[in-house]
């Protein structure tokens, strides 16, 4: 493809895609739009600012006419939507910018994907939109969607939207569903970033309830392989799930982090459980195995501790982000949860 447009690249998966395109793809043009919320960083993707191939165009996806007049101008053979608001803490306190972006934002991208005529839209989904698990059993792509969190709701209701132009308008779309990430560049407001930025710092590591519930680990960079696959050999109206095959509980992947760390397990402490916690996510990726010929590569053990080496060192990337706004939704999400030490 010569030029692709990349929503969301700004943010944690968006801008090591977009990386990652640069280097398999040298003579690919690439439009990166990002509103550049609290998690969009231009930091992220600073080695690209000289890069001829690289365009950066600050973007609300929901502005219609803006959108409208990018894609008209730009003309991109496929659009990749990573926008979002991601996370799920966030979407507990208020609901309303998950709907917006996430669900109106996709509308406006995909009638603007119509107006112009594409070869391939890719909606980045997640393995959220299936619900919970119990203790057996993985998400296939043919699970039925039972999104629990307004996060995981906002995103489902995208899928079905992509859903239904496919069907209703032969949209060339394909859908896929990814587990829990870690890697670089995340925001440290997940668990894996902040457990090591707060342990770096001597700071408690808030485990909600007992610390059980149960998340299937993948490198971004996996992730990123299976989203490039999914974009050149997916099947219009596919659905493709991608997961790393590394279940740990919360508090198992707390002790590897603090280990790894050489910290105290005394900085762990037990807090109120997130309300409507999913027990268990845990994905079959057999078919992105089989279809796409794609299979995580990065060993959970070698990634895990690349990423704890890249927060080592980017201690001022961490420390820029912590301003205002992330120290005033840090008080907002733990103040009075405080539980009990453990
Ligand atoms: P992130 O929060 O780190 O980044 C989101 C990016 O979207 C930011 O750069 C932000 O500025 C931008 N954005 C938000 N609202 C926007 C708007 N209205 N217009 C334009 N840009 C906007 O998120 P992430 O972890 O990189 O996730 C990217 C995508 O992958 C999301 O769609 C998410 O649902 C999906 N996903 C994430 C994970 C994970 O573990 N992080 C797993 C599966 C799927
Ligand atoms: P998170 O990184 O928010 O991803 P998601 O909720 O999308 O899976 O959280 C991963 C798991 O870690 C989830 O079970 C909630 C838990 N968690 C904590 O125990 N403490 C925390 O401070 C955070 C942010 C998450």
């Amino acid at each position: 493809m010569k030029s692709i447009l990349v929503t969301g690249g700004c943010g944690f998966i968006g801008s090591n895609f977009i990386r990652m395109q640069r280097e398999l793809y040298p003579e690919q043009t690439i439009h990166n739009v990002d509103k550049l919320t609290y998690a969009g960083n231009l930091e992220n993707l600073a080695d690209l600012e000289e890069d001829p191939q690289y365009h950066f165009h600050q973007i609300d996806i929901c502005d219609r006419t803006a959108i409208l007049d990018l894609l008209k101008q730009t003309k991109p053979e496929a659009i990749l939507n990573f926008a979002a608001e991601s996370h799920v803490d966030r979407s507990i306190i208020d609901s309303g910018p998950f709907v917006q972006t996430n669900v109106i934002g996709t509308q406006v991208l995909l009638d603007g994907a119509r107006e112009i005529g594409l070869e391939r839209y890719v909606q980045i989904s997640t393995d959220e939109v299936y619900g919970s698990l119990g203790q057996e059993g993985y998400f296939t792509e043919t699970t039925p969607l039972a999104p629990n969190s307004p996060y995981s709701s906002s995103k489902a209701a995208a899928d079905l939207l992509v859903r239904s132009y496919v069907h209703t308008f032969d949209f060339p779309a394909v859908i896929t569903r990814c587990s829990n990430n870690y890697g670089p560049y995340q925001f440290p407001e997940k668990l894996i970033p902040l457990f090591i930025s707060n342990a770096m710092e001597e700071k408690s590591l808030p485990v909600y309830g007992t610390g059980e519930n149960v998340r299937d680990w993948i490198h971004v960079l996996d992730h990123c392989r299976g989203i490039d696959a999914a974009l050149r050999k997916g099947k219009i109206g596919e659905v493709y799930n991608f997961g790393g095959h590394h279940e740990l509980t919360n508090l198992e992947m707390t002790h590897i982090l603090i280990d790894l760390l050489g910290k105290s397990r005394d900085l762990i402490t037990f807090v109120q459980d997130r309300p409507g916690h999913d027990l268990r996510y845990a994905i079959d990726s057999t078919k992105a195995e089989t279809d796409l010929g794609w299979s995580p590569q990065i060993p959970f053990e070698q990634g895990i501790r690349d990423t704890i080496t890249w927060y080592q060192s980017h201690t001022d990337w961490v420390q820029r982000i912590k301003t205002g706004e992330y120290m005033q939704y840090i008080e907002t999400q733990y103040a009075g949860r405080m539980k009990k030490d453990g």
